[in-house]
């Protein structure tokens, strides 16, 4: 190592690149028997870390022994074709080449001109992002973190315009009427946490009832709309779900829509989960009103493969983004005339921004849509597959299945009792986690807990599907043994 600069010379850092691809290679010889978890004591994960701020280098052989040994062969499956839990893509290749060079020349996307070529690349991927929902063309976007961020984001833009539309910059909050956001009980934990963050306070967020199909029931939207009308408070903002985080379900978005323009309510559609499936020709029906929509959340680090972080928000009309964030400082003054470099910061909370549009650039250039589409396609057969053999076994039973990919369902093994059933599940989750073949969680629906399986990751097939059923059948069987005895 040079001692003037922390760079190797190009020899030596060709052996250490060598040596990170060795891994890379290792890592992907083995992705179809990658295990869902490693059922390692949080105490023991954490002692392997456990040591002073180093001082001194480690000799770099034994440094890539240990992440390998340590932090690659103990990684939680997510890259394989084991896990089902929460929303958790596993990945492309081309991704994985694209976060490195994108690190090889570290462009920071706040300002234009310290990024051309990843910031142009930016604007064109949110651009394709539109696309692929047939958003208006004229709509622009940011890319953010993931599906919380995007959903913040757009929230963020409804309560600024709904702030301007009630001249609240002069006014002041003083005075004003509780403001109220409409949703589903579906919706996803993020929308909380974004209105405790905006001020807004989750007391304000209606989370209306369900249809038996998990979607958003309207007439009681309208009613409960109505209801707060007469009671004084200030509806402002419209939440429909373009895919639950539960069950996939798909909130009617063309009603949605036609009730925000009926109560003059900014329309928000979370597309995090589902909205790139609008893309499938045959669902495009199911999203109709989305385009409506005044702010769309989606995440390309969900069903565009993409690896963490790339989340994305649309604003119809694009210029609130910037009079939600726009700050002027005489440190960040070009002094240039051209106003067709767009810098970022001016869209966005952050100002330091990583190339995060360029992994889904490169991989959309280098896989096509339409070989991604048939991977979105293959996700939603194989829950529809899993489906139907928990229909057609004797030990397991359906909870929900989805227009999207996910499959809710319960092993009940040999018993009849609805609460040893539940008790039986709910043990079932910490029994297949130590088990470690399979990676897999729960949640409720109508109260009730169920094992859930997300199909988002384009290295399942039907036989690993077929294997998730033998696991949980074969752990939940051994559970029932020790279990009934109690
Ligand atoms: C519907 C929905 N919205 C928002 C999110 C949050 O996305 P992220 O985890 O990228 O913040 C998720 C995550 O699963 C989701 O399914």
């Amino acid at each position: 190592m040079s001692t003037e600069t922390l760079d190797l010379n190009n020899s030596d850092f060709r052996v250490l690149l060598e040596q990170s691809n060795r891994l890379v290679l290792e890592q992907f010889d083995q992705v179809q028997q990658q295990p869902g978890y490693h059922n390692f004591t949080q105490r023991e994960v954490a002692s392997w870390f456990n040591e002073p701020l180093p001082a001194a280098p480690m000799d770099q052989e034994t440094l890539l022994g240990f992440v390998r040994d340590k932090i690659l062969n103990t990684a939680s499956g997510n890259f394989g074709p084991h896990m089902y839990a929460y929303v958790m893509a596993g990945g492309t290749q081309v991704s994985v080449v694209a976060e490195q060079l994108a690190a090889t020349i570290n462009q920071n996307l706040g300002k234009w001109h310290l990024g051309p070529a990843m910031n142009e690349i930016e604007q064109r991927v949110v651009k394709w992002g539109a696309e692929m929902l047939d958003y208006p063309d004229a709509a622009g976007g940011i890319m953010v973190s993931g599906g919380s961020a995007a959903n913040l984001a757009g929230l963020t833009v409804a309560r600024n315009v709904f702030f301007d539309r009630l001249n609240i910059r002069k006014k002041g909050l003083f005075g004003q009427k509780p403001f109220i956001v409409y949703t589903s009980k579906e919706v996803h934990g993020c929308v909380d946490k974004s209105l405790e963050v905006l001020g807004i306070g989750t007391d304000n967020l209606r989370k209306i009832d369900t249809l038996a199909d998990f979607t958003i029931d309207l007439k009681k939207l309208e009613a409960q709309i109505i209801k707060d009308q007469e009671d004084g408070l200030l509806p402002f903002c419209l939440i429909g779900n373009a895919g639950t985080v539960n069950t996939g379900a798909i909130d009617d978005l063309e009603g949605l829509a036609e009730l925000a323009a009926k109560y003059n309510l900014w329309y928000h559609v979370d597309g995090a989960y589902g909205g790139l499936a609008a893309a499938l020709p045959h669902l495009k029906p199911l999203y109709k009103g989305m385009k409506k929509a005044d702010s769309v959340a989606i995440d390309f680090h969900k069903w565009l493969y993409q690896t963490y972080e790339a989340g994305c928000v649309l604003i119809r009309d694009w210029p609130t983004l910037k009079s939600a964030y726009y700050k002027e400082a005489d440190y960040l003054d070009t002094q240039s005339e051209d106003d067709q470099r767009l810098d970022l910061n001016k869209y966005s909370f952050q100002l330091s921004r990583n190339a995060k549009a360029f992994k889904v650039w490169l991989s959309l250039k280098a896989y096509g849509f339409d070989a991604i589409c048939s991977m979105i396609q293959k996700d939603i057969d194989l829950a529809k597959y899993l489906a139907d053999m928990v229909t057609a076994a004797p030990d397991f039973e359906l909870s929900a299945g989805s227009d999207l990919a996910i499959t809710c369902f319960r092993y009940t093994g040999q018993r009849t009792d609805p609460d040893k059933i539940e008790a039986l599940n709910k043990r079932l989750i910490p029994a297949l986690e130590e088990d470690g073949r399979v990676f897999i969680t729960g949640t409720k629906l109508n109260g009730e807990f169920v094992i859930r399986a997300c199909f988002i990751n384009h290295r399942k097939s039907k036989k690993t599907t077929d294997y998730l059923l033998e696991v949980i059948r074969e752990v939940g069987q051994k559970l029932e043994e020790t279990t009934d005895h109690e």
